[in-house]
């Protein structure tokens, strides 16, 4: 049976489960990085819109985001997903779709009709818990330029 997650808003008293759960994924341990995150977070980003998940009073999960107003030439608020993980540990388990419903809702009571977010064309993974949570294919195009340097 699956246990009951608490979802809550994302605190600087995160930063070492952050920096953990990246380093056991990535192997790469970046805390000056979420520290400078976390404040801007606090600093300007709504509050709903970075989140983290316990499991037992343990931080298992989070999601990053933020609101863009008129940004892209788009009308309107949408919720964009930055950044979202889950300790390697704890998968599969409802964590990260709890995170996306969580921040979902909040976003629909501050009137923002649609969430955004760019996942890697490699990354099945990604591809597929997006794909389950009910997210298609949007219509604007992603461009990039590499430069020589
Ligand atoms: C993708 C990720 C967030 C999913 O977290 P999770 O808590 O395990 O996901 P959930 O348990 O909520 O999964 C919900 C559904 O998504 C799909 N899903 C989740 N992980 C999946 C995977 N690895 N492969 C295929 N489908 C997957 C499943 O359909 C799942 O439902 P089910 O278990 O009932 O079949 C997690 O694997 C992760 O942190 N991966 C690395 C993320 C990363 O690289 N982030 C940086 C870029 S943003």
């Amino acid at each position: 049976m699956k246990k009951d997650i608490y979802v809550r808003n994302l605190e600087k008293r995160d930063l070492p489960a952050i920096v953990s759960m990246e380093e056991r994924q990535t192997g790469v341990a970046r805390p000056d990085y979420w520290e400078k995150r976390i404040e801007i977070s606090e600093a300007i980003r709504p509050h709903w819109a970075s989140l983290v998940a316990e499991l037992d009073n343990r931080v298992v999960g989070f999601v990053l985001g933020r609101a863009g107003e008129f940004e892209f030439g788009l009308p309107g608020t949408v919720a964009w997903i930055e950044i979202i993980g889950v300790d390697p540990a704890f998968r599969r388990q409802g964590i990260a779709q709890g995170l996306v419903k969580q921040f979902a809702e909040s976003a629909e009571d501050h009137g923002i009709k649609t969430i955004f977010t760019l996942v890697d064309s490699s990354h099945n993974e990604m591809q597929h818990f997006f794909s389950r949570l009910g997210f298609v294919h949007g219509k604007m195009l992603h461009y990039q330029k590499e430069l020589a340097g």
